[in-house]
């Protein structure tokens, strides 16, 4: 499986997935800055990726600070956190893994200054550890709603380069392999950043899982012709409503799931969830430089000098289209999701508890 992201010899090393699939490129980065620049490009892109990114670049910046006590390391540490806020407005799990990283160096205020910089660099290998083993656990849960035959839908690229790895929506995929279950993949292109044919095939074909590419617009046709069981999606943000955000083309994709009766699936570890919201219209949608739309890969001009662009980069999904959110501790209907509680519910014929 893919390495997404590590800290290696004092410095945050991701793979370029701006370069995939043509080359596999890793990046270094020995300053906060550089790491901002890259979650600001994409180099790494997905909800938890740029969280764990985020939580890696604190660590690097708490490395270059000299300071004589507690107080004036964090004075001179909150630039980077400033600065990764910063960099996309969407996924919460920036703003999650900053918060977290923000409380554990309060709650070790009494450490001396070296100590507290390696320890930062700790918390932040345990995020990416953790992410891993809360992604096989969504996988677990996920993988009961594939069954032998299946043919899966998915939009965008929530797998492992989009996490610490596994992957959100992949990972019941993933386990459903291990299961022996029999089943196919259809991945939207996704444009305008081609997420789905340049990352989600890629990784998926690395893994031996039957792929096919198609374009954003295929999806209705292949669902009007029963060519499509079930839809597995990620998500940058979900409110405590339910309603989803996630790349831009999700809500297209939901709408047709309900006219066709599909089952439309979110996988989402607690870290994307935003409990301070109550629904999705107050989740902030990036908008992005109208260069990807009208060029390709910065590139070749497709669209006339000039043009006016709309480039959303992601879209909400009302909860009212979605069939279950699957996390680490259970899928759940989405106007359950507040709650984390639906205790022996039954959804698509798979019955589902919390389990502790
Ligand atoms: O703009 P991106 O590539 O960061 O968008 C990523 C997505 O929309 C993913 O579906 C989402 O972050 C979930 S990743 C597990």
């Amino acid at each position: 499986m893919v390495k997404t992201i590590d800290w290696i010899d004092g410095k945050v090393v991701m793979i370029d997935q701006t370069r995939l699939p043509i080359e596999v490129v890793y990046l270094e980065c020995d300053n906060y800055g550089e790491v901002a620049d890259a979650i600001r490009k994409l180099r790494i892109r997905g909800a938890p990726a740029i969280g764990i990114a985020a939580a890696m670049g604190i660590a690097l910046a708490a490395q270059g600070i000299h300071a004589a006590d507690f107080d004036g390391f964090v004075r001179k540490i909150e630039p980077a956190f400033v600065m990764m806020l910063s960099t996309r407005p969407t996924a919460v799990n920036i703003r999650w893994a900053l918060e977290r990283m923000r409380t554990f160096l309060r709650s070790h205020k009494d450490e001396k200054i070296e100590r507290l910089k390696e320890l930062l660099v700790e918390e932040s290998k345990r995020i990416l550890e953790e992410d891993v083993k809360i992604n096989r656990e969504i996988g677990r849960w996920g993988a009961q709603f594939i069954k032998d035959g299946d043919t899966v839908l998915t939009h965008c690229n929530a797998g492992s380069l989009a996490t610490g790895g596994y992957g959100t929506a992949t990972a019941p995929m993933l386990v459903a392999k291990e299961q022996g279950k029999r089943f196919s993949v259809i991945a939207d292109e996704t444009r305008p950043v081609l997420q789905g044919a340049r990352l989600t095939a890629w990784e998926l074909m690395e893994e031996g899982i039957p792929v096919t590419l198609i374009t954003d617009n295929t999806a209705g046709a292949l669902m009007k012709k029963g060519m499509i069981n079930l839809a597995i999606v990620g998500t940058d943000r979900t409110a405590r409503n339910g309603d989803v955000a996630n790349k831009i083309g999700t809500y297209t994709v939901a709408v047709l799931c309900k006219e066709h009766d599909i089952p439309f699936y979110v996988a989402a570890p607690l870290s994307s969830i935003d409990f301070s919201i109550p629904s999705g219209d107050l989740i902030p949608i990036e908008e992005r430089d109208s260069e990807e739309v009208t060029n390709v890969f910065g590139k070749c001009r497709i669209a006339p000098e000039g043009v006016k662009v709309c480039n959303l980069a992601f879209d909400v999904t009302p909860a009212k289209y979605i069939t279950a959110i699957i996390t680490e501790k259970g899928a759940f209907k989405p106007e359950d999701i507040k709650e984390l509680s639906c205790p022996d519910v039954e959804i698509e014929g798979v019955r589902i508890s919390i389990r502790k």
